[in-house]
């Protein structure tokens, strides 16, 4: 975008932030532009707590629904815009409430972890949910004798599962149409290539167990986002969608970012642009805003969860 529209964007979205009293939450997979404007970037757990930390009567959520629902959620009493309504989540699209619900009733013992890429609909019939960064610690937090019913990514639940090395643990099969993008055999052609450069991944990958044993790192993406500012490496092959390099490279000019595929782009994410945020903060449209009674029971997931990963600091 030439810098003259873009700095005039930029001021118009700073008188509309003071006058309608709002901060801008940006996912790392959103564009650089919104990144560099938003009050806060960071992964799905991280924005959930900022945004209860903020003081301010809007929040415009820049990510994809599930995550400005889960903010809805926690924070009741503000009103969360969304640039964009088109911007779901082909995760928590594959599994319906009625689903959990019918997985219960063959497995009445079973407790479900959802992750957060869930509907709100879908966290309320949940016993806990979790993120990328605390999976494996929610999990471990759970009586072992308990059976686990793993919703929905199946590659996130392997990875859990063989963290923990639990086996009453059964997996939905649902994937991100991204991640499962991001191929091992590639993955190891970049590591030839680049002798010296770190591998991180995102626990999302399809072909995470294939090449975790070669994984320096498995993070959420700020986790990511955090690991490549203190490491010493020199580059860093980096498996998640390409988002995320802007601020890596951003804040790391000397270091080198590949991506493990320039394919995984995720068009839910980009669905999002600077013009929109400026109609969604004129218009106070697409309002976020999960029922009271729903939100009750969603809540409970989302706070056992943040209870766990607090306890533990992630
Ligand atoms: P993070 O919670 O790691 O930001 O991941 C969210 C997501 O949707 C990854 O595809
Ligand atoms: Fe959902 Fe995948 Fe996009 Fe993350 S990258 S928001 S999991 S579709």
């Amino acid at each position: 975008m030439p810098t003259e529209i873009y700095n005039s964007i930029q001021e118009e979205i700073q008188a509309l932030k003071q006058k309608r009293n709002a901060v801008i939450l940006a996912h790392n997979y959103q564009t650089g532009d919104i990144q560099d404007l938003a009050d806060f970037t960071g992964d799905s757990l991280g924005l959930a707590r900022q945004a209860q930390k903020i003081d301010a009567d809007v929040i415009v959520f820049s990510g994809v629904l599930f995550m400005a629902e889960t903010v809805s959620i926690l924070c009741p009493d503000k009103t969360v815009l969304v640039p964009d309504l088109e911007a779901g989540c082909s995760l928590a699209s594959m599994i319906q409430p009625a689903e959990v619900r019918k997985w219960k009733e063959t497995h009445p013992d079973g407790v479900v972890v959802a992750y957060v890429n869930t509907t709100a609909a879908v966290k309320a019939e949940s016993d806990y949910c979790c993120t990328s960064s605390n999976a494996v610690q929610v999990v471990q937090s759970i009586p072992k004798d308990l059976e686990i019913l793993f919703i929905p990514d199946f590659y996130l639940g392997s990875y859990v599962q063989i963290k923990t090395g639990r086996q009453n643990m059964t997996l939905w099969k649902g994937y991100c149409h991204v991640h499962v993008m991001i191929q091992s055999e590639r993955i190891a052609r970049l590591r030839k290539e680049h002798e010296h450069a770190e591998l991180i991944m995102h626990p999302e990958c399809g072909c995470l167990t294939k090449s975790m044993s070669y994984a320096d790192q498995i993070l959420s993406t700020e986790g990511m986002v955090q690991y490549v500012r203190k490491s010493e490496a020199p580059e860093f092959i980096v498996a998640t969608e390409t988002g995320i390099l802007h601020k890596m490279r951003k804040e790391n000019p000397d270091k080198n970012f590949i991506p493990a595929t320039d394919q995984a782009v995720c068009n839910y994410m980009k669905q999002n642009t600077l013009e929109k945020i400026v109609s969604s903060l004129e218009q106070m449209r697409h309002e976020v805003r999960v029922p009271e009674a729903l939100r009750k029971r969603a809540v409970l997931p989302i706070e056992r969860m943040l209870e766990v990963s607090s306890n533990g600091k992630s």
